[in-house]
């Protein structure tokens, strides 16, 4: 099972140095994930993966506001998130730059957690698949190192975790275009881990809004009951 943490917009780099040796000391061997803020990046050892949330599909150059592959090198960092629907929506990532940033990552041959997920207009129109469909068009659906985290906007946030029988029908379907490790984010917290973690073809959860403390992270990972 992979535990991935999105911190988004939360924690500095001093706070999250806590958070890290925190998060550290309490993992053994499961696969976590942690996604920090750019400037919170630790050169730190840990028994977790340091990725970034965010990136320009560049090494360096003029590109206003942007990290590139050299500021990600001097973290080691080769773990990247791509299409979380935050970027999509609120910075306007479309799917060119989408394209851009995976082709960019997969010939750096980084890890890629690449999120998909539809809005609730979509969801209530019962028309999920065929657009999920159309947001993995662009990607390589056999790159060795993809990860893909099914996102539905609506539980992002919001408390309403998706049911497990729509969590469980999405990924059986993810899994007809891709092999990849299949993960859910959207709400997911220490009270609804348990569930979610015993959804056959779920090899992991995205977590935002419950990955933000570390103890309250750790108690997620053990509450899940799966390594
Ligand atoms: P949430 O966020 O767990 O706070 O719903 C998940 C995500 O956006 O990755």
């Amino acid at each position: 099972m992979i535990y991935a943490a999105n911190l988004k917009c939360n924690h500095t780099r001093q706070s999250f140095s806590y958070y890290a040796k925190a998060l550290d000391e309490g993992i053994s061997d499961e696969k976590v994930l942690v996604f920090p803020p750019a400037s919170a990046f630790s050169k730190g050892e840990f028994k977790f993966t340091q990725g970034a949330q965010n990136f320009y599909p560049v090494k360096n150059g003029s590109y206003t506001g942007e990290i590139g592959k050299d500021m990600l090198d001097e973290f080691d960092i080769k773990t990247v998130l791509i299409g979380h629907s935050e970027r999509r929506v609120l910075l306007g990532e479309d799917e060119s730059l989408l394209k851009a940033k995976f082709d960019f990552a997969a010939r750096e041959g980084w890890d890629i957690v690449y999120c998909i997920g539809e809005s609730d207009v979509v969801h209530m129109n019962g028309s999920t698949k065929e657009f999920l469909a159309s947001q993995l068009k662009n990607i390589d659906l056999s790159y060795k190192k993809l990860i893909i985290a099914y996102e539905p906007i609506w539980a992002i946030g919001t408390g309403k975790v998706a049911n497990g029988e729509i969590i469980h029908e999405v990924l059986e379907h993810i899994a007809t275009f891709t092999t990849a490790p299949l993960l859910y984010g959207g709400s997911v917290n220490e009270k609804n881990i348990s569930e979610i973690a015993k959804i056959e073809l779920c090899d992991g959860v995205l977590v935002g809004g419950a990955s933000l403390v570390a103890t309250e992270f750790l108690k997620l990972i053990e509450k899940a009951g799966r390594k």
